[in-house]
């Protein structure tokens, strides 16, 4: 007897064959705090997919950035120019520090920081700028690289979307000084809860070892470096236990499988919507040539914020769930209370508004997909 149907999910967590078995390794090893050998695994493997110098895992992307912004010793008087369309870490991290937080429009067609605003926001103060690659497809570096040098801000990647993604030939997260991985269930690999910060600038890597544990010199301690450890600057606590590193080595070490389900079902959702969307005035994902994406979402923009909700509803009796992304933050109201209102950020308040995620994992089936490409079709040709 068949299952009854019970609709198309928007997300899965992936899993790996070997999840289950490296978490009962850690558990069996009697080594589930921080630190222990599936951590340095895990670090390692992730090091060698950015191309970074260093990987330090983290409890989450929220607490990497959080430590970057520490490690930058941002505070009152600093400004932090990031893409208005992101998620509220990305802005936390600075606010929490006394900074200023300057909130950027997007590039219309990638819906990633506009560098040609970033130019224009970037001042004496400007400390940071955080570029995020909305959806895995990478921000124009280059440019915004170029733009930090002249001005003497670092640049720090958050890079929740992009791990696997790629520009130039160049993996996301190996760009700026320092990036941010997440690890959250929503991402393309993951260990439940968990983030990493990646370094590409080694100077800061000794003092984020410190900063991870406490504010203290624990891990010189363990390779022998100090006889006793001892707090010797700021710090809280950032380390991730050895399960969850457990947990994360096998979501790395299965990703290829991962990633291959997902770019075909990215591609597929691309060619199979292309003439829907020409003929309805439907937006796809912009993917510039030289960006190979890190596949982590599948969007769209419908023609109006109107016609996003009522398909979100039309999918949603159908039993195929979608979501819209990002309330921009500079019309939230915290963003607001910090100096954001409405028209500053023209392209992200109509993205927002139009913009639908559609069903994305790494196991979506291709009978699934079939359906939601079909019914979205339906909708637009009885609606749009
Ligand atoms: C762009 C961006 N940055 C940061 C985060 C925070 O990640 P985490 O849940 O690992 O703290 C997210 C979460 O979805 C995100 O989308």
């Amino acid at each position: 007897m068949n299952a009854p149907y019970d609709g198309i999910d928007f997300h899965r967590p992936t899993q790996t064959a070997k999840d289950a078995e490296y978490i009962l390794q850690a558990l069996n090893a009697r080594r589930v705090a921080g630190g222990g050998p599936f951590t340095h695994r895990a670090e390692k493997l992730l090091q060698d997919i950015i191309q970074a110098k260093r990987v330090l895992l983290t409890t989450s992307c929220t607490d990497a950035l959080e430590m970057a912004a520490l490690l930058l010793d941002v505070g009152p008087g600093d400004e932090v120019i990031l893409p208005s369309f992101t998620f509220t870490s990305t802005a936390n991290a600075f606010a929490l520090r006394g900074a200023k937080i300057v909130f950027a429009d997007s590039r219309p067609d990638t819906l990633n920081l506009d560098e040609t605003q970033v130019e224009t926001l970037v001042s004496q103060r400007t400390k940071v700028i955080v570029p995020v690659h909305y959806a895995g497809i990478s921000c124009e570096m280059d440019a915004l690289n170029a733009i930090a040098a002249a001005s003497g801000s670092v640049v720090l990647e958050d890079n929740a979307h992009g791990l696997f993604g790629t520009y130039k030939g160049k993996p996301l997260g190996s760009l700026g000084a320092m990036a941010t991985q997440s690890f959250h269930e929503s991402k393309n690999i993951t260990c439940g809860e968990g983030g990493a910060l990646a370094f590409n600038d080694t100077r800061y890597v000794a003092r984020a070892e410190i900063l991870r544990e406490k504010g203290t010199n624990r891990s010189a301690f363990f390779r022998g470096e100090v006889d006793k450890y001892t707090w010797v600057d700021v710090g809280s606590s950032f380390v991730i236990s050895d399960l969850l590193a457990a947990y994360l080595t096998a979501q790395l070490e299965g990703a290829a499988v991962a990633q291959a389900h997902r770019k075909q079902a990215f591609n597929r959702y691309m060619t199979e919507l292309a003439g829907v969307a020409a003929k309805h005035d439907v937006k796809l994902p912009t993917v510039p040539a030289y960006c190979e994406p890190a596949y982590h979402l599948f969007f769209m923009q419908m023609p109006t914020g109107a016609h996003r909700d009522a398909l979100i509803k039309y999918l949603r009796e159908r039993k195929i769930w979608s979501v819209f992304h990002y309330v921009p933050l500079h019309l939230s109201p915290e963003g607001q209370k910090l100096g954001g209102r409405l028209g500053s950020c023209p392209v992200v308040e109509s993205a927002a508004e139009r913009l639908i995620r559609l069903p994305f994992h790494s196991t979506l089936a291709g009978a699934d997909q079939d359906r939601v490409i079909q019914v979205v079709a339906e909708y637009c040709a009885k609606h749009v």
